[in-house]
């Protein structure tokens, strides 16, 4: 299973590829969490990265499609995989069809996750992530049992620096200018299925997983 998932910010993909990486079985593959853990070790990366996070701007196609590149080496990528937030520029989306042909394999869809958008800022600035294991939760929709704590390893909870009101209204921006033409883009190659991310988030899985299972 080689799935994209496509969606603004806040649509639902990391909490998607939660379910959908147990149910699959293939790993998932977060730019935005692989450039979280170089920020976070501070390498060289990390500290490039970091200055268009903060901003809420896209950390250039270059270093975005290297890590990519370099992912889709490891040995777990040949049953598959749940690529979350790449590609992300028209560029990304061409460098990836162009990996695809080079290891002769196909995408079986771009999973497009539709959510109304003054839903996103309230699912974004309510978020909170597990420090250990990156499970994400929210304080109204998905609170954890215990305050502050993760249900699934005992970590502490976070709130990300980039989920602030005025970074997410700029993310919101970045995704409506240089992300939504790859609506298109996957479409026009027959590529593209969309769901609306509306309702639970057991109600959206059951939503992907008939799609997925339409698609075969
Ligand atoms: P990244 O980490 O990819 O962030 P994003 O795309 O902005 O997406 P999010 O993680 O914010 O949202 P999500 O759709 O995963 O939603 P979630 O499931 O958490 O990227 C961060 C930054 O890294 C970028 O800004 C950029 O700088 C850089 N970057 C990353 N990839 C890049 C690339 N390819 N090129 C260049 N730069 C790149 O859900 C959100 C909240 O809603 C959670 O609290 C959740 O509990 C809640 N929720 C989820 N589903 C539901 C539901 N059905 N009902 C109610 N609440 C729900």
């Amino acid at each position: 299973m080689r799935i994209v998932l496509l969606g603004p910010p806040g649509a639902g993909k990391g909490t998607q590829a939660e379910n959908l990486t147990k149910i699959y079985g293939v790993p998932h593959i977060s730019t935005g969490e692989m450039f979280r853990t170089a920020v976070k070790e501070e390498t060289p990366l990390g500290l490039e990265a970091k200055k268009y996070m903060d901003a809420g701007e896209l950390v250039p196609d270059s270093l975005t499609i290297g890590i990519v590149k370099e992912r889709f080496l490891k040995s777990d990528c040949a049953k598959g995989f749940l690529l979350d937030g790449f590609p992300r520029t028209l560029a990304q989306a061409e460098a990836l069809d162009q990996m695809l042909e080079e290891l002769d394999v196909q995408l079986d869809t771009v999973l497009n996750i539709d959510v109304p958008e003054e839903d996103l800022l309230i699912r974004l600035t309510g978020r909170q992530i597990c420090r250990q294991c990156q499970a994400p939760y929210h304080k109204a929709f998905k609170p954890a049992q215990k305050e502050g704590i993760c249900d699934l390893c005992g970590g502490q909870l976070y709130q990300r620096d980039d989920d602030s009101e005025a970074t997410v209204l700029s993310r919101l921006e970045v995704y409506n200018r240089q992300t939504s033409p790859l609506i298109s883009y996957y479409a026009d190659s027959s590529r593209l299925t969309t769901v609306s991310g509306d309702g639970s988030v057991q109600e959206v899985t059951d939503r992907v997983k008939a799609a997925l299972e339409n698609l075969q």
